[in-house]
């Protein structure tokens, strides 16, 4: 129908997405299951839509972006089905006048569930055990067998101290963990008292923390945050987690780290050049790694999806989309 809205749907996403967007727009949609465009396929089919739903496997960047501009209808919002955007060049979006939203608060406890998650498996050596067993290696109970470090009592040093991060020391209290953080700002006091977190500059952090745990947004100012320097002020039974972005760590020298003993273990849910993994740490029994799986409870995907809709929806009613992240495209 001619005057409808043309919408594009990068992926397969939960199926309550799509009867929103039907109702407003024509919708283009990739149906195959587990089939990732690649960025020229992207580049081909994305003009001539007025809303991207993306996913963060898309790079939406400033050329994707310009050629959604130049086409007829013009590109006027991408939706991400995440609550991360680093996969979109805001700045070009901004300048271009495309409004760019996200997904914040639903994933938030299902991300702390799994960092929590991963956090045990690595300390209490759970994957490991498992592949122990399966192999029939367990012919006999030992006094020594497959010891870990413990949790409870442990020190949590806490990188974002965000929705996630809070969510986060909210599970450590339950394990009497004594929780640090660092932030680019402080938290209020009455935070601070509610989540039983202690404020600390990040090296202070690193040098204390049995379990440092990652839940900053990737950003140009947090890329390498963690390198060789950082890593050396870690203790050396110290345990690195992060379900954040890969490239916030730098993996080659945290595999360095891991070879040389400077910390114990890692807990890995991202990778610094997803889907690929550095050779070396899977042959590492001291790591354990996830396909960046931290908001995937059918539930909290369901919600995502449904979120990303409402921000197109919204704006072609003619609303606000509740999660705007670069709003000053729409005061304009
Ligand atoms: C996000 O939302 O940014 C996660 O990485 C994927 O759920």
């Amino acid at each position: 129908m001619p005057g409808r809205p043309k919408i594009l749907v990068t992926q397969k996403v939960p199926q309550p997405a799509y009867p929103p967007l039907e109702e407003v727009g024509d919708v283009e949609a990739n149906m195959q299951e587990d089939l990732v465009w690649s960025y020229d396929e992207l580049l081909q089919r994305a003009p001539g839509h007025d809303y991207i739903f993306s996913l963060l496997t898309d790079t939406i960047d400033a050329r994707l972006l310009e050629a959604c501009i130049t086409s007829t209808p013009r590109l006027k919002l991408v939706a991400n089905m995440a609550v991360g955007y680093n996969n979109i060049d805001v700045n070009a979006a901004t300048r271009l006048g495309i409004a760019v939203t996200n997904t914040p608060g639903v994933l938030s406890e299902t991300t702390a569930d799994l960092a929590f998650g991963l956090l045990l498996a690595t300390a209490r050596r759970i994957p490991e055990a498992d592949r122990y067993l399966r192999a029939g290696k367990f012919t006999q109970w030992g006094p020594l067998l497959l010891c870990g470090a413990d949790v409870h009592h442990a020190t949590l040093g806490i990188i974002g101290a965000g929705r996630i991060g809070k969510m986060m020391a909210k599970r450590a209290s339950g394990f009497d963990m004594k929780v640090l953080y660092s932030n680019r700002h402080r938290l209020p006091s009455a935070e601070e008292a509610e989540y039983s977190m202690t404020y600390v500059p990040l090296d202070d952090l690193l040098r204390q923390a049995d379990f440092v745990s990652i839940h900053t947004p990737y950003t140009p100012e947090t890329h390498h945050l963690i390198g060789t320097r950082e890593l050396q002020m870690m203790k050396p039974s110290a345990v690195l987690i992060n379900t954040a972005r890969g490239p916030i760590v730098d993996e080659q020298a945290l595999v360095a780290a891991l070879q040389a003993g400077t910390i114990a273990g890692a807990g890995l849910d991202v990778f610094e050049h997803e889907p690929v993994v550095t050779p070396e740490l899977l042959r590492m029994e001291q790591v354990v790694l996830l396909p960046h799986i931290g908001s995937a409870s059918l539930k909290t995907r369901t919600l995502m999806a449904t979120m990303a809709s409402e921000n197109i929806v919204a704006h072609a009613r003619g609303l606000r989309p509740p999660h705007v992240v670069n709003p000053e495209v729409l005061n304009r």
